[in-house]
């Protein structure tokens, strides 16, 4: 093992109660998107003592550090988000949320930590970084608009490489997905109009029914992902809610609106989406004599690790001694795919499973519980990634 490995799986150890402190406090006092003011708070009064200088970012919540190492070099940027779900928590964990109605249950308090964690590793081996890092703690992840906000007021300058990373209940304890490609999906939202002429239920001939013309867009839909998609590739087509009437029996209604998600991996798979839904939308009401219209909204592109920053993250896993583990992708969003449509970036899963202590449920539920001995693994391998990938760069 080198030198600054082992340097790096020391100071795992020896901080780890601190590191367990900074989750604790994150755990207990959740805070929803753009509302991040005391988590923001914290964080900022914890990396001014460890001499972290804070930028002047323009963001009201969330907030950018900044380390200059040793030496001129690359800029690796580190990514946390930090918001909370309006979830009233379940859980077995013993220093429950103290806001009700509010929980880190997404588990971003393991990514806050994580990365506070980090840069109490990187700040007292400043002097090895030839380069810089910047700590990005973002706001408003959940509701996919944080990291717009970033890219926007233009924290990702000078940056040369990103690294972000998500807790995972589905991969154990001890290892971290480290997968060439995409890793989570990407998140489109589509709303669908329909406008007939609604009346009477009982007597049909004199309306033109937007319901019947909606149930065969619905059915239709699925063929998309049946017949025109690849079975090789992955697609998921949602009708999720579906509006008509105000409740009566016997009314046929003017209009009926659909609102849904699709979820794709790549550009051609989402353009063969559009394009169908687009043709089904248009082709079935002109046949059931209904207008028509298709709203399709881009929300987030997938989330496609870089294939030249593999091998630093990879190294950077192994080098702290955790396990590297290639997952099955999520069909989940993750805004941290914005910043990879600007830089070169890559996102790993910080594995959290253990069945001993009830580490099981999924992201969201009311029972999501993260084992927290993965905070010291997740605050390793972001310290271990600005090595790596400035080792990597300055190859090339
Ligand atoms: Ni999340």
């Amino acid at each position: 093992m080198d030198v600054l490995s082992q340097k790096v799986q020391e100071l795992m150890k020896e901080l780890e109660p601190k590191f367990i402190e900074d989750l604790h406090w994150f755990h207990e006092n959740p805070e929803m998107s753009f509302k991040e003011f005391d988590t923001t708070a914290y964080i900022r009064k914890e990396l001014e003592a460890l001499g972290i200088e804070i930028l002047d970012s323009g963001l009201e919540t969330g907030l950018v550090g900044y380390l200059r190492g040793g030496e001129e070099g690359p800029c690796i940027a580190l990514r946390a988000d930090i918001d909370a779900l309006p979830v009233t928590e379940e859980s077995t964990c013993t220093y429950p949320s103290k806001r009700p109605g509010m929980m880190h249950a997404c588990g971003h308090d393991t990514h806050a930590s994580s990365l506070l964690s980090a840069a109490r590793i990187l700040a007292q081996l400043k002097d090895q970084i030839h380069g810089s890092v910047k700590f990005f703690f973002q706001p408003a992840e959940e509701i996919n608009l944080g990291a717009k906000k970033m890219v926007k007021l233009g924290c990702l300058e000078g940056v040369d490489a990103i690294f972000g990373l998500h807790n995972s209940p589905e991969i154990p304890l001890g290892t971290v997905a480290v997968k060439h490609g995409a890793l989570m999906a990407a998140v489109d939202r589509i709303e669908i109009t329909i406008k007939g002429k609604g009346g009477h239920g009982g007597i049909p001939q004199r309306n033109v029914d937007p319901v019947v013309c909606a149930a065969a867009i619905i059915q239709g839909a699925q063929t998309i992902v049946s017949r025109n998609v690849s079975p090789i590739d992955s697609c998921v087509i949602s009708i999720c809610s579906v509006k008509a009437g105000e409740g009566a029996n016997n009314v046929t209604p003017d209009s009926v609106t659909m609102l849904g998600t699709v979820r794709t991996y790549s550009k051609e798979v989402e353009a063969c989406v559009v394009k169908r839904l687009t043709a089904l939308v248009d082709s079935i009401c002109a046949a059931y004599e209904c207008e028509g219209n298709l709203n399709y909204i881009y929300e987030l592109p997938p989330t496609t690790n870089d294939e030249a920053l593999y091998p630093a993250a990879h190294e950077a896993v192994t080098s702290i001694g955790a396990e590297p583990v290639d997952p099955i992708p999520s069909t989940g969003g993750e805004d941290f795919s914005i910043f990879m449509e600007e830089c070169p970036g890559f996102f790993y899963w910080l594995g959290t499973r253990n069945e001993e202590n009830d580490c099981v449920y999924s992201w969201h539920s009311p029972h999501f519980k993260a084992d927290e001995r993965c905070i010291a693994i997740g605050a390793g391998t972001y310290a271990m990634s600005v090595f790596k990938a400035i080792e990597h760069l300055s190859k090339k």
